[in-house]
């Protein structure tokens, strides 16, 4: 098994007569426009080129596939497109901000439709891009697109709720929510659209301006989608920039006119930028940062199911997801069992391109991935650690294969930190106080899973955890999804919570027209419902 597996990562690139015609890059993608106030707008400075992680063999040498470049911009182009944001939210008076909702809805279904006109090319780059499969390729789009349906929806009944006067006290009033201006917007290369339009979308959708800057891998994916934007959406309200965070947007924090930033990333960028804001009461941050889910194994677990979720949580993507299980707890009498079966699992999964049927290993989009978990095996063989699977960490490239560590100990880089990556680590317990001691001295706080079947046991655990974390899966694994459920976490995970409901509330704040029932205040009232004189003082629903 081991040498057929070691053969198969020495033999895993394809030669370009190997690949699928339909799932291949034809030409290079070369961004060389940013949007920026409604018009695509040359770029003729540097530019980054793009390689993917997937390596090419020719005359027994691997190169990496090029896919293209895209402007490597500097802060001055990115304070044109703050200038185009501040000119469109002209400090809310602007069209967009004071435009009806129904009339936003509209705008946004367009553009979704624009959007689905674009699949095949988005999951295509994708693949070749981020290394992700085609399978989760194509449930990234398609999620994302349900995700936009969604927002509407929620909007829509946001604003049926909304739309009547409150009479309290002598008062009438009508309370609605108002957008907050200018919103900065960062995505993660391991959801590059999905989760970079869970913010982008609900941000523009409540009437915000927006500069969007893609992640750092994944970036030629929103190409096919630039021209949607600029045809649907009135000029300065979405704006695209490229280049490192730090130099783009680092430079706009620094201006002190971004009022909120939405980064889904290290905590550690997150600080990094939020601190270079001059008014930190001015800057609401919606930040999705990373965690370090533990899984927790009961003596009564069904094995084949917690095997099943343990795998599935810890290498989907190749365990390059925030909520992906980071750390594995088996309690002491059933540890030699799951060991057995996790790493026999883990030894059927299929390794290989994207596009391969079936696959699930890929290769990673971040050079330093594959030295950084062989790092790690050091670290943990080095304090006591052994690798359960022979071929776990061999490397070709940009390829690592999942490697088990058992015993995991606290000593160990591997317990604490969060590796983003295919190398799966695990301890036994005897008393269940260690593995929530884990989850309380952790930094993190974003979700647990539990496996057992004893339901006095597992409620047992449920009250404790649920105020470490903020999502306790009972044998299941850690996700986000569905995508309408609240996804948050504590301390280091997260600032604020996104899902369709949320994300609405976070990107807006509540606001109202009040008026006493006195003098000429019902004449006036009626007059402006009556005649639809207001955008935000109507009675009017979106169906
Ligand atoms: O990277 C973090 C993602 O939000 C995880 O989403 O659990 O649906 O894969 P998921």
């Amino acid at each position: 098994m081991t040498e057929q597996i070691l053969d198969h990562i020495q033999n895993i690139f394809p030669a370009e007569q190997d690949i699928p015609e339909k799932y291949n890059v034809k030409a290079p993608v070369h961004q060389t426009t940013y949007l920026c106030d409604g018009k695509l707008v040359e770029w003729k400075g540097e530019m980054k080129d793009v390689y993917s992680p997937i390596y090419i063999k020719e005359k027994g040498k691997l190169t990496q596939k090029y896919l293209g470049s895209y402007p490597l911009m500097t802060g001055d182009e990115a304070k044109n497109a703050l200038e185009a944001a501040k000119k469109a939210y002209a400090k809310g008076t602007g069209v967009w901000p004071t435009m009806k909702v129904k009339d936003r809805i509209t705008y946004m279904q367009r553009f979704v439709e624009k959007m689905q006109a674009k699949r095949t090319e988005v999951v295509n780059l994708l693949m070749w891009e981020i290394g992700k499969n085609l399978k989760d390729s194509e449930k990234e789009f398609d999620r994302t697109v349900q995700y936009i349906l969604d927002t509407i929806d929620s909007l829509k009944d946001l604003n049926r709720r909304s739309s009547h006067l409150e009479y309290e006290s002598d008062i009438y009033a009508q309370i609605r929510r108002g957008p907050l201006g200018v919103v900065a917007c960062m995505g993660p290369y391991n959801y590059p659209l999905n989760e970079t339009f869970c913010t982008l979308i609900p941000a523009l959708i409540m009437g915000n301006a927006v500069i969007l800057k893609p992640a750092k891998y994944g970036v030629l994916l929103l190409s096919p989608l630039l021209d949607a934007f600029k045809q649907t959406f009135p000029p300065g309200t979405i704006n695209i920039i490229y280049g490192s965070g730090r130099e783009t947007i680092g430079n706009l924090m620094k201006t002190g006119e971004i009022d909120v930033f939405a980064f889904i990333g290290t905590s550690k960028g997150a600080n990094g930028l939020k601190k270079m804001h001059p008014k930190p009461n001015r800057l609401r941050s919606v930040l999705g940062l990373e965690a370090k889910n533990p899984a927790i194994i009961l003596p009564d677990a069904d094995l084949d199911l917690t095997v099943k979720e343990c795998v599935l949580g810890a290498l989907s993507y190749n365990g390059q997801r925030c909520t992906a299980l980071k750390m594995i707890f088996v309690h002491d009498a059933i540890k030699d069992e799951f060991l057995k079966r996790f790493v026999a699992a883990i030894n059927n999964l299929k390794i290989g391109m994207p596009w391969e049927d079936g696959v699930q290993i890929t290769p990673l989009p971040e050079p330093d991935k594959p030295a950084y978990i062989k790092g790690l095996i050091k670290d943990a063989q080095d304090k006591g650690g052994a690798l359960l699977n022979d071929e776990g960490g061999a490397q070709n490239k940009s390829f690592i294969y999942p490697a088990v560590v058992y015993p995991a100990s606290p000593d160990m880089d591997v317990f604490h930190e969060e590796q983003f990556g295919p190398i799966i680590p695990i301890r036994s317990f005897v008393d269940i106080q260690e593995p929530i001691d884990f989850i309380v001295d952790s930094n993190y706080g974003q979700q647990v899973s539990i496996f057992g079947s004893n339901s006095d046991e597992v409620a047992k655990m449920i009250d404790p955890m649920i105020n470490q974390v903020c999502r306790v899966n009972i044998n299941s694994q850690c996700q986000r999804g569905p995508d309408v459920f609240p996804f948050n976490g504590r301390k280091d995970s997260a600032e604020g919570t996104l899902s369709v409901y949320d994300a609405l509330r976070v990107f807006s704040i509540r606001t109202l027209v009040a008026c006493k029932n006195h003098g000429v205040n019902k004449k006036v009232l009626s007059e402006i419902l009556e005649d639809r004189k207001s955008n935000f003082l109507t009675t009017d629903i979106v169906l």
